[in-house]
C-alpha cells in the first residue's frame, strides 16, 4: 500500500562531530510499504542517519517528519511509541534470557507503562503479558525462529541471532523499522530467508530503511536507494539508476563491487 504522503521526511538532516560533518544536509523520504536502501562507503553517516531518526543523537540541524509530524529533538522512547523501531550495526541480545522473552522486552520498548503493571502482578496486567507472550511468539515464528523460542539468546548462531535483532524491533508494532547491515556476516541460505522476512514485513505496510553493503543482497529488494558519501546524498534513484551512476561508481573507486568486499 502506497500513499501519497511520506510516512517519514527528512530534510537539511546535518551532524557534526567536533570538525567532522558526519551527515551533511541529507533529505530523503519513505513511504509505508517501501524498502528505502541506504549505502555509503565506510564512515558515510549511515548509522549516524538512524541514531538522529531514532533520537538516540541529536541533530544539529534539519528536520524529520514522522506522518507529517516533527520528530526532531523527542526523546528515543517518545519516538519508538511513535512507531520507529531500529537495530543496530552489532547483536545487542539481553544476555540470560529466552528468545522470546527478548522480544517481549522489545515490545516494552514502545508499550513501556505495561512492564511495572505486570511486575505488580494486577490481574489486568496478567492477563497483558499473556497477549504480549502470544505476541512474541508470533513474531518469533514470523521471523523463523519459532523452534528457538524457549532457547536462551547465548545458544543462537549469528544468523539467528540476527534474526532476533529484527523479531524485536518488530515487537514494538513499528511503522517505520531501521535495519543498520541486517545481512552482515549471514550465509546464502540465511540471506535468501532474511530478504523474504524484509518483503513480507514491507507487505504489511511498514516502511523499511535498510542499510547493506552487500549489493546482491540489496539491489532487488531495494525499491529506492540513497547513496551517501561524506554525509552528503550523492545519489538516490532505483537499483538501475544507482549501478550506472558515475558519483556512485567513483564513491566506490569505480569498482561497485567493493561494497561487498567492505562489509563488516
Ligand atoms: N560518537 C562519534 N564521535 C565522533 N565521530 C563519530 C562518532 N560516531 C560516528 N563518528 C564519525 O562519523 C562518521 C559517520 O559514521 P557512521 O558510523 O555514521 O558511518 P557509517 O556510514 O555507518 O559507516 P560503516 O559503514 O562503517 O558502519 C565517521 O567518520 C565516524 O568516524
Ligand atoms: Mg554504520
Amino acid at each position: 500500500m502506497r500513499c501519497a504522503d511520506a510516512l517519514l521526511e527528512v530534510r537539511g538532516l546535518t551532524k557534526r562531530f567536533g570538525g567532522l560533518t558526519a551527515v551533511a544536509g541529507l533529505d530523503f523520504a519513505l513511504h509505508e510499504g517501501e524498502i528505502l536502501g541506504l549505502i555509503g562507503p565506510n564512515g558515510a553517516g549511515k548509522s549516524t542517519t538512524f541514531d538522529l531518526v531514532a533520537g538516540s543523537r541529536r541533530a544539529d540541524a534539519g528536520e524529520i517528519r514522522l506522518a507529517g509530524e516533527p520528530i526532531g529533538g523527542l526523546a528515543p522512547h517518545e519516538i519508538a511509541r511513535r512507531g520507529v523501531m531500529r537495530t543496530f550495526q552489532h547483536n545487542r541480545p539481553f544476555p540470560g534470557m529466552t528468545v522470546v522473552d527478548n522480544v517481549m522486552v522489545g515490545a516494552h520498548a514502545r508499550f513501556r507503562c505495561g512492564l511495572w503493571s505486570i511486575v505488580g502482578g494486577l490481574p489486568h496486567a496478567r492477563d497483558e503479558e499473556r497477549a504480549m507472550r502470544r505476541r512474541a511468539e508470533e513474531i518469533v515464528e514470523f521471523v523463523g525462529l519459532g523452534d528457538r523460542r524457549a532457547a536462551d539468546v547465548a545458544t543462537l548462531s549469528f544468523g539467528q541471532g540476527r534474526l532476533l535483532e529484527i523479531a524485536r524491533a518488530l515487537a514494538g508494532e513499528p511503522r517505520l523499522v531501521m535495519l543498520d547491515e541486517p545481512a552482515a556476516g549471514l550465509a546464502p541460505a540465511e540471506l535468501e530467508r532474511l530478504a523474504a522476512i524484509l518483503v513480507r514485513i514491507a507487505a504489511r505496510g511498514i516502511a523499511v530503511l535498510l542499510i547493506e553493503h552487500d549489493m546482491h543482497f540489496l539491489l532487488p529488494l531495494a525499491e529506492r536507494v540513497v547513496v551517501l558519501n561524506f554525509g552528503a546524498k550523492i545519489a538516490e534513484g532505483t537499483a538501475d539508476e544507482i549501478r550506472g551512476h558515475p558519483a556512485v561508481i567513483d564513491a566506490y573507486l569505480g569498482d561497485p563491487t567493493a561494497l561487498v568486499e567492505r562489509a563488516h
